[in-house]
């Protein structure tokens, strides 16, 4: 954290003394804001605010935005017409920051429709919210803090997590890709990748704290870039295997075209490292995934498919998917859901194209209608949960290893915990289960979203 931050949490901290006054953050997007939003909060806590959940109690009002897909926008001018209306009969400071903030015409759409926000943030400048936040309440300036071009790493920016034994670190910032329907590469800047000492430093410092599970975070996690010691991200994820204490790896996300061989031993030779990777497909036609710019065709992706399924026993996929995408046809469509069914994913996330102004497919004339896009969404959501049954039932009888992760929120009296392919199991409770053990369950019953057990 810069040193001139830490006066301006001081001087907050002293003008806020007393006064009670509460803060919350209403997180939209991906794991990455999760996470950003988690060091806000560390800061925020620094300041003497105390977090709540309600935002429309609270004296601070944060949204971290996304903008990956267009209804996020939507919820975001609804959301601050809320807040509109509480500041009529209170004083409530309203900050928004996150990846929409980098957005020019959503400024521009801000500042001109909604003049009461008082500070704008973008993702560049997230570690100047102490000095931001005082200009706001002590000077009563209305903030804008964006920075176009690709901010630098902050290390040690305070931290509150939201989970005591599961936790996100970011990698690396940025995209370098610029797959043709997406904005990323334009609100969060080009490729950055974090020390990996300062990395295994913070997680050595999870470990200690007493947490069992680590995500590590990036838009394009394999194409990390560490030092002469530890050069790339399969040598980071061994290092991290070797940390004690921690029982529990994942990564998100990888992009196929970067998933080289030694990340794939990587993922073989430690057990910690999760057995559900998620690989994003986003379409299963060589055509489409050209004017998406993804850089692997059909059969390159399912040939390092069934290289991992091969190399890594009892490894299960999840992925992204979108449809009607410019120019799909129906025909190209069906290799989407032939790839399905090939691989047949255990988790799919499923996208209807949004147009996303600035990037290379906004620009096509040839944009799907609606009710086609939805059609196909539906279509595709039938297939994959037509699976869905059946990969479960793969698991009865099976023994499975889960991390408890707190009582079943249908039973007081089981347990729930993860399997390493992340499918939710509950079981019967024994005393000396804690959350964030790893205990030996047999599955004897499978439910659509759920599996049952017992303890073996
Ligand atoms: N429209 C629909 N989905 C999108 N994604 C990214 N950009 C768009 C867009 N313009 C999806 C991709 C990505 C996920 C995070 O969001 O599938 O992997
Ligand atoms: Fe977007 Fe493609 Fe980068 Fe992922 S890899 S953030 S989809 S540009």
């Amino acid at each position: 954290m810069q040193p001139n931050q830490e006066k301006f949490i001081s001087l907050v901290k002293e003008k806020n003394k007393g006064k009670n006054l509460k803060y919350s953050i209403l997180t939209m997007g991906c794991q990455l804001n999760e996470n950003d939003s988690e060091k806000i909060a560390g800061m925020l806590d620094e300041m003497g605010y105390i977090e709540i959940d309600n935002y429309k109690e609270a004296d601070l009002v944060i949204f971290n935005t996304c903008c990956v897909r267009e209804n996020a926008e939507e919820r975001l001018f609804g959301k601050i017409g809320e807040i509109k209306k509480i500041k009529e009969s209170k004083n409530v400071i309203l900050a928004i920051g996150g990846c929409m903030m980098q957005e020019k015409n959503m400024v521009n759409k801000i500042k001109k429709s909604y003049p009461f926000v008082n500070l704008i943030f973008g993702t560049h400048t997230m570690q100047n919210l102490p000095e931001n936040i005082y200009k706001a309440i002590i000077k009563q300036e209305k903030v804008r803090d964006i920075l176009d071009i690709d901010g630098e790493i902050f290390e040690g920016l305070p931290i509150k997590r939201n989970n005591e034994y599961k936790a996100s670190v970011t990698i690396m910032y940025g995209c370098n890709n610029f797959c043709t329907y997406c904005i990323v590469p334009y609100v969060r800047g080009r490729e950055r990748s974090r020390e990996p000492e300062k990395i295994l430093e913070e997680i050595k410092g999870l470990a200690k704290e007493g947490y069992k599970e680590i995500t590590l975070l990036g838009q394009n996690v394999n194409s990390y870039k560490g030092n002469e010691k530890i050069k790339n991200f399969a040598d980071l994820l061994n290092e991290v295997c070797k940390i004690d204490g921690i029982e529990r790896v994942n990564f998100i996300s990888p992009h196929p075209k970067d998933f080289t061989d030694d990340v794939i031993e990587a993922i073989a030779n430690n057990e910690k490292i999760s057995r559900i990777i998620h690989l994003p497909l986003q379409s299963g036609n060589t055509k489409v995934l050209k004017e998406m710019n993804r850089k692997y065709t059909k059969e390159q992706y399912l040939s390092l498919v069934d290289k991992m399924k091969e190399r890594i026993p009892n490894l299960v996929l999840s992925t992204d998917i979108i449809v009607g995408f410019p120019g799909e046809t129906e025909e190209e469509f069906e290799d989407t859901l032939d790839v399905v069914k090939k691989v047949n994913f255990e988790q799919v996330f499923m996208f209807i194209y949004s147009i996303r102004e600035g990037t290379v497919a906004a620009e096509r004339e040839d944009q799907i209608p609606e009710e086609i896009k939805h059609k196909r969404f539906d279509k595709l959501k039938e297939l994959y949960e037509s699976r869905v049954d059946e990969n479960n039932e793969k698991y009865l009888n099976t023994v499975q290893k889960l991390l408890i992760e707190g009582k079943s929120k249908n039973n007081e009296n089981m347990l729930e915990g993860r399997t390493t392919t992340n499918k939710v199991v509950i079981f019967n409770s024994n005393e000396k289960n804690k959350i964030g053990d790893i205990v030996s369950v047999k599955i004897t019953e499978a439910h659509r979203w759920y599996l049952k057990g017992e303890i073996v």
